[in-house]
């Protein structure tokens, strides 16, 4: 499949039959893209039927409170309470509220980022989301720093924290925690058994390090309204990724969306290799056999999207 999705990228759109992209070259031109108002605003109202991105970002303190059980999304045997220390976390409105934004960028971890020279561009949005605590530092060139939300799978203190077993871990994590200042960081801590101390390891230094961050934590049903709305566009997912998650709530407030980062496949559209994650040596069969996710699924949906001017997805590089 996923050799098919790169050679129809390259296949011209619309924008690219005007006889001056011919003339002047050999190959064809990027296609002009231009933004549809109109689609994004019918997205907008579709997605409002099945989720609410300023309720669904976040349960708020009013829902919920210390001692309470909560069943896991997706393992539905196992059950969680709700912590003093998650209950002080919860927000007590959502960090959306009556927010609009005219550009944002959501940042997905594809290695096709790196040589690409997007930061400057990704930063000069009015918000940007990011996937996973995703480092930024070493690598503003091609990725910018601006960071206005920030998601973090409870999986993530294992891949990139080692399980915070020492001192060292334990720092690096609360570096990244305080370089946030002031950004949403938004945790799925009700959707998969396994990740309860990595979250109350999380919330604990929080706390304890009075860390300037807005915590958010994804309500109980946003995964499946979610893929409750691809699949009734015939995107059938079987589990929403954080970047079309991140997608799917970014409809809500922003009027214009570009997604940077999205590029499931080990090879680009010259055939050269691409690594799995910009930061990390994380390999491509990870996703196959092991995850429950189908990006090259989705990566055609947005495509799709792209081409009709729902979104920007930039696949090469900025400029
Ligand atoms: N992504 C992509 N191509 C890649 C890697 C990531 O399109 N080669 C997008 C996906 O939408 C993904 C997002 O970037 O959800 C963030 O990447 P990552 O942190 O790797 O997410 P996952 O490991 O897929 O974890 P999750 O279960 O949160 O989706």
């Amino acid at each position: 499949g996923a050799e098919m999705v790169i050679n129809g990228s390259s296949s011209p759109t619309v924008a690219d039959r005007s006889n001056e992209s011919i003339k002047h070259h050999d190959r064809p031109v990027p296609s002009k893209w231009r933004h549809n108002q109109t689609l994004s605003l019918k997205i907008r109202k579709h997605i409002l039927k099945f989720l609410d991105a300023e309720k669904d970002i976040s349960v708020l303190k009013g829902t919920l409170k210390p001692g309470d059980i909560i069943h896991y999304v997706f393992d539905r045997d196992s059950t969680m309470n709700v912590s003093q220390n998650l209950y002080a976390l919860l927000p007590r409105t959502s960090p959306l509220k009556g927010k609009h934004f005219r550009t944002c960028a959501i940042v997905g971890n594809s290695g096709i980022l790196l040589n690409s020279s997007c930061g400057q561009e990704i930063d000069a949005h009015s918000f940007v989301i990011r996937c996973n605590l995703a480092p930024v530092q070493e690598y503003t060139r091609d990725v910018g720093s601006k960071t206005d939300l920030v998601t973090m799978n409870p999986s993530v203190i294992q891949r990139a924290f080692e399980d915070l077993v020492n001192d060292t871990w334990r720092e690096k994590l609360l570096q990244r925690l305080h370089s946030l200042n002031g950004s949403i960081l938004w945790i799925p801590a009700f959707m998969a058994k396994g990740g309860k101390e990595r979250v109350e390891w999380v919330n604990e230094l929080i706390l304890k390090h009075h860390i300037n961050v807005r915590t958010a934590y994804p309500s109980l049903r946003l995964l499946h309204a979610v893929r409750g709305y691809w699949l009734t566009n015939k995107v059938y997912i079987k589990r929403p990724t954080t970047g079309l998650l991140m997608y799917t709530l970014a409809t809500r407030f922003c009027n214009r969306i570009y997604l940077y980062g999205f590029w499931p496949f080990p090879r680009d559209q010259d055939q050269n290799p691409v690594k799995y994650h910009y930061y990390d040596s994380l390999k491509y069969g990870y996703t196959s056999q092991t995850s429950p996710h189908t990006m090259p699924l989705e990566f055609k949906a947005l495509k799709t999207l792209h081409q009709q001017g729902a979104l920007k997805l930039t696949v090469g590089q900025c400029e």
